[in-house]
């Protein structure tokens, strides 16, 4: 899968996809990510690539020539299956969109900055609008980065365990139950029996109990 980012500070984009999963996604070729300096796309003075709204209020608005400049410099080496325009207003961002953007080939994401992107961007270039919650953040270079986390530990070949995907917390409507590692007892806190007992259809029989229990606790929303 190929990724291309369009961003105003590139640089936020470093560390995230250079360890763990992604990294390893990078090397083996699952997994292409490119983040593309919006500023090398304008032929403002200056490397402007934002101007005040029309119409008057505070911020800035991302100017539509260096985005269309930029969308339209990469269409030509790829033809994406969507444009997708991070934004505080877009449909909020849940496993299943993961599951569906993760069977693409080629994404472009668009992190807007200020108070957003020229809206005939939008009209004319954006296929999908998300949001990662409903919260503001200073710009969609950080949802970005949770989209190509969340889509590319899905692509398959890129998890060690490829089933252990289908065990996360959603993927089923359910939250993932409660794990336990080394060592079986700690300051009297002991590992619960059935998970030591070796006997696996009563271990799936209560990793699903458990996980129900936590979801009508803690989520009833999303249980079927
Ligand atoms: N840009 C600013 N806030 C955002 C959010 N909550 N989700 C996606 N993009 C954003």
């Amino acid at each position: 899968m190929k990724i291309d980012i369009i961003s105003v500070v590139p640089g936020l984009l470093e560390g995230p996809f250079a360890h763990s999963i992604l990294k390893r996604a990078r090397e083996k070729g699952l997994l292409e990510v490119t983040v593309i300096n919006l500023r090398d796309h304008t032929t403002y003075a200056r490397a402007q690539v934002d101007d005040y709204a029309f119409g008057g209020g505070a911020g800035m608005v991302l100017m539509i020539e260096p985005l269309v400049n930029a969308i339209e410099a990469l269409q030509k080496e790829t033809v994406y299956d969507e444009i997708i325009y991070l934004t505080p207003d877009g449909e909020t961002f849940n496993q299943q969109t993961a599951n569906q953007l993760s069977l693409k080939n080629n994404l472009l994401l668009i992190c807007g900055h200020y108070k957003g992107i020229d809206q005939r961007v939008r009209d004319h270039f954006i296929t999908r609008e998300i949001s990662i919650g409903d919260y503001v953040l200073s710009g969609g270079e950080l949802a970005a980065a949770v989209l190509v986390d969340a889509i590319g530990r899905l692509i398959p070949g890129v998890l060690n365990n490829e089933t252990s995907a289908l065990t996360d917390s959603f993927q089923d409507n359910l939250l993932a139950p409660p794990v336990y590692s080394r060592p079986e007892e700690f300051r009297g806190w002991k590992v619960p029996d059935v998970l030591l007992s070796g006997n696996h259809k009563l271990i799936d029989e209560w990793r699903h109990e458990q996980s129900v229990k936590r979801t009508e606790e803690r989520r009833p929303d999303i249980m079927e």
